[in-house]
Parts: C-alpha cells; structure tokens; sequence
C-alpha cells in the first residue's frame, strides 16, 4: 500500500502537465495498480465536451499497461482555492462510473478532504453489467 501523502503527492505533480487551456482547472490522479502507480491528467479540447478527466486518464494508462487490479486512487485539483468545498474537489459523474467499473474496490483519497472514500460513497446503486 503507497502512503496517502505520497499519492497525493504524486497526484498534485501530475497536475502540473494538465492541459486545460481554457477552465485554467488543473486535476491530477494518481492510482495504485498491482505494484504499479499511474497518473493522469485532464486534458482539455476545444469542443468542449470532448474533455477527459485525470480520473479517467489515469485509469485508461492503467488499462492500457495491463496492471493489476486498482486498489488506491488519488485525485488532486490543485487550484482548488483553499476553501473550496468537497464538491470542488470529487470526480465527476462520468469518472465515478469509471471507477464503479474499473476500481470498483478501491479506496478513494481526495486532496483537500479529510477521510478515505469508497467508490460506493461516491457512487451508489451503480449501475454495471
Ligand atoms: N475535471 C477532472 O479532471 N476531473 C473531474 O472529476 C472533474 C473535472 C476537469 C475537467 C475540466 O478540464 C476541468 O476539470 C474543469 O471542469
């Protein structure tokens, strides 16, 4: 098990290479994979609704390498203000279906918010086939 402060850690560095050029909204995530860490970040298009989030980033390069199951996943935005609530801060709907499908055991930490999450926090009732 990777600490909670060196996935966030690793989440807020990643943050740094986001690509989003126009909410200016730097998000970071790290996850745990089998003995493997990956990250992502969000990367922004310019129809708008073509974005990907770092959840899903970071789930996809998982994907893609073949690793192991995801047991950690860590989300950082990192110009949150430092007041920001934890709705601010918590992936969106799309990312939680990613997560409900791909990690759907994994412990969720979010940088900014005290606690532990599971998907099923995030997520309940999810749908799945
Ligand atoms: N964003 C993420 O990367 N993850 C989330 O779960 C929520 C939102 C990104 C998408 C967009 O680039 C920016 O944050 C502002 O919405």
């Amino acid at each position: 098990m990777v600490s909670r402060e060196e996935l966030l850690q690793r989440a807020r560095q990643a943050a740094l290479s986001a690509h989003c050029p126009y909410s200016h909204f730097r998000v970071g995530a790290a996850l745990v994979a089998g003995e493997q860490i990956f990250v992502g970040v969000n990367v922004e298009i310019s129809s708008y609704g073509l974005t990907l989030c770092a959840e899903r980033s970071a789930l996809a390069a998982a994907v893609t390498a073949g690793a192991g199951p995801i047991t950690q996943v860590a989300v950082a935005c990192i110009d949150a203000p430092a007041q920001a609530p934890t709705n601010e801060r918590t992936p969106c709907g799309a990312c939680r279906q990613w997560l409900a499908d791909l990690a759907p055991h994994a412990t969720i930490l979010i940088d900014g918010v005290e606690g532990d999450f599971t998907v099923g926090d995030l997520l309940p009732y999810a749908f799945g086939l």
